[in-house]
């Protein structure tokens, strides 16, 4: 489906060569992540694929890009939209209706569909995505999860096939992230659809995907399974790193795979093993007590108690919207008060 002869990249006025000599083919159906440092060339590598890199920002090209045997060369970025569906980071960024069915019509509206093709296919993805109950509603009301759907929606009602994401979770909590990999999922099972993904988050998506791009700087890029591209990979999920420092012959990916590989391990560690991971000497640092924090009438903190102490690390989890920054920003102590909030930071 998508096939790189002998590609590189390089920008202008840049001594870096994003990629060198990369050749590989996609087949329909694949789910493929794109992974690598900041910078290293994520985006440029999904830009490629619709010829936005270099049509639209300029740079040397060498070697040929193809998908479904069309050649990037031959058409210009707008040349391949009905093969390939773009969603990025931020939904909002590309939307440009109100309603949430009207933007899904859109891009057939300015193409000229007939009315009942489109009926039909909006019909179609309103149905694919679970968003029924959201056709009426604004935009701007929905979840962040929910936006990523809808931009969702609109790329696949042209019908493409492929289907290219750069970061789409990255506004997105842990489980409005999974609900959307897991739609993608679907998609390549139900629809035989070709999806290259990249994300930062990789303990995310590992999970759902078939083969990983690996860019690793300086040109370099290779391609193969996750298990074999994750072994020595220095960027790694925490699951692999696990794997890793246990010394496990296999590299786990699932959590599923983690715990049947650690039977033998966890059962070493019964409770009376566990020692407390707190050093005896710690000391109370913060202290919050029944914190409670509102903005106008919502309630975002209700009453919470703990206690911080010295050499600890805390992690804060929590869905979109549960409070996780005012929490911090209480304890910082610049959280505007406009209630009654008691926090004792000890010293
Ligand atoms: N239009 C452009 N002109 C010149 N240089 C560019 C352009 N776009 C990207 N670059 C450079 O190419 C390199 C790769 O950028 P790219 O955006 O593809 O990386 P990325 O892996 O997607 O990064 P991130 O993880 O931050 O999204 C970077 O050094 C970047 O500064
Ligand atoms: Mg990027």
């Amino acid at each position: 489906m998508i096939t790189f002869s002998n590609v590189s990249l390089i920008y202008p006025h840049s001594i870096n060569t994003v990629l060198e000599d990369l050749s590989f083919t996609l087949e329909e159906g694949e789910f493929v992540l794109v992974m690598g440092a900041t910078g290293s060339g994520k985006s440029s590598l999904l830009r490629l694929i619709n010829g936005l890199v270099p049509h639209h920002t300029g740079g040397i090209l060498a070697g040929d890009i193809s998908v479904d045997g069309i050649s990037t060369r031959q058409v210009k970025p707008g040349g391949l939209s009905h093969l390939i569906g773009i969603v990025g980071q931020n939904p909002l960024n590309g939307f440009v209706c109100d309603k949430v069915e009207e933007e899904i019509a859109f891009g057939m509206e300015t193409l000229n569909f007939p009315t009942d093709v489109m009926r039909k296919r909006v019909e179609e993805v309103l149905d694919l995505l679970s968003l029924t109950n959201l056709r009426e509603r604004s935009i701007a009301t929905l979840s962040g999860g929910e936006q990523q759907r809808v931009a969702i929606a609109s790329a696949l009602v042209m019908h493409p096939k492929v289907l290219v994401l750069d970061e789409p979770t990255s506004a997105l909590d842990p489980i409005a992230a999974e609900e959307v990999l897991s739609i993608l999922q679907r998609l390549v099972h139900d629809l035989s659809l070709t999806i290259v993904i990249s994300e930062h988050r990789l303990e995310r998506v590992i999970q759902f995907v078939d083969r990983i791009i690996h860019i690793q700087g300086g040109g370099v890029a290779t391609i193969g399974l996750a298990q074999d591209i994750l072994r020595d990979s220095p960027i790694a999920p925490p699951i692999v790193n696990l794997s890793r420092a246990l010394n496990l012959p296999e590299i786990s990916l699932t959590v599923r795979d983690m715990r049947r590989a650690t039977q033998d391990i966890r059962r070493q560690y019964s409770d009376s093993t566990r020692k407390s991971i707190l050093p005896m000497v710690a000391t109370e640092i913060i202290e919050l007590e029944k914190l409670r924090v509102a903005y106008g009438g919502h309630q975002a903190l209700k009453g919470v108690s703990l206690k911080i102490y010295s050499q600890e690390i805390v992690a804060i989890m929590g869905r979109n919207g549960a409070g996780k920054s005012t929490l911090l920003r209480s304890i910082a102590g610049v959280q505007k008060r406009c209630c009654r909030a008691s926090t004792h930071l000890r010293s």
